[in-house]
């Protein structure tokens, strides 16, 4: 909503979701569609496996599932994001969204994941990437905004692989269990030139660990952790650094 007195024309107005039903986008050998009740159970499994457990810093019960379901449906109608089930061949294979939506500034953040047994095939990428044809296209949005913990290498990778350009890092900014995380930053803006998305992989899903680096970059622990000083640190430049 615009604040009173803001001196900026809104880039987009109330009513440009809630006006219309969400909509089912494919593209790339995938489907996103809205989520439905019947989602709840993967929706719970899901957050069981370590690495989304890890960098969501979620678990739900079926119950809270089921009002995870609702909550990510109701997002749409709300304006405050829009969030979609990734289906492969019929089949849920992860979630792609788009949070803080700000209408007057047309930005958003995108976040996602993907179920273990669909990773490594470039089903991360081409979901945000047809997230991001759509929201630059259809909805209009300015600016695309991703953010990862810097320990956290697939999603650097993913990332960068949908053409988001490293900005920076933002210390000391999420709270993870293990306590805050920096962030790195990663953006598109409308217009920016994006790479080529790969086709749908159809051979069997690579062996992919559940990212946790030997090597650590930055972890502050909570004051509701632990007291302890700040653990690791390594030069950040080691995963924002571009291709060539
Ligand atoms: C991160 C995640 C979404 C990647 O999904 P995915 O479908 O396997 O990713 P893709 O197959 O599209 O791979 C994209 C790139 O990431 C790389 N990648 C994937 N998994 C990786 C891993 N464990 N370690 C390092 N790189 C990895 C791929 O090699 C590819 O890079 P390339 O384009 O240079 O070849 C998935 O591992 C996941 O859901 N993780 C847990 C939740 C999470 O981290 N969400 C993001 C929070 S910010």
């Amino acid at each position: 909503m615009t604040q009173p007195g803001t001196t900026t024309a809104p880039v987009l107005k109330p009513g440009v979701l809630s006006s219309r039903a969400q909509p089912v986008l494919p593209g790339h050998d995938l489907l996103l569609r809205p989520w439905q009740e019947a989602d709840a159970e993967q929706v719970a499994r899901a957050y069981e496996d370590p690495a989304i457990h890890r960098w969501h810093a979620r678990s739900l019960s079926i119950d809270q599932a089921r009002s995870w379901v609702k909550f990510e449906r109701d997002r749409w109608a709300q304006e405050r994001g829009a969030s979609w089930a990734v289906t492969v061949r019929g089949d849920l294979a992860g979630r792609v969204a788009l949070g803080g939506l700000d209408l007057h500034e047309a930005c958003a953040e995108i976040s996602y994941w993907v179920l273990p047994q669909h990773r490594g095939q470039g089903v991360a990428v081409r979901a945000v990437s047809t997230l991001v044809d759509w929201a630059f296209g259809d909805l209009a949005l300015h600016r695309v905004e991703l953010q990862h913990s810097t320990l956290n290498k697939a999603s650097c990778r993913v990332a960068l692989a949908a053409g988001f350009c490293a900005e920076g890092t933002l210390r000391a900014k999420a709270l993870h269990l293990d306590g805050w995380h920096d962030m790195h930053v990663h953006a598109l803006i409308a217009g920016d030139v994006r790479p080529a998305v790969r086709a749908g992989d159809t051979s069997a899903p690579a062996e992919v660990d559940g990212h946790v680096p030997t090597t650590a970059a930055t972890v502050m622990k909570s004051p509701t952790t632990s007291t302890a000083a700040p653990s690791i640190r390594i030069a950040r430049t080691e995963l924002m650094k571009l291709p060539e």
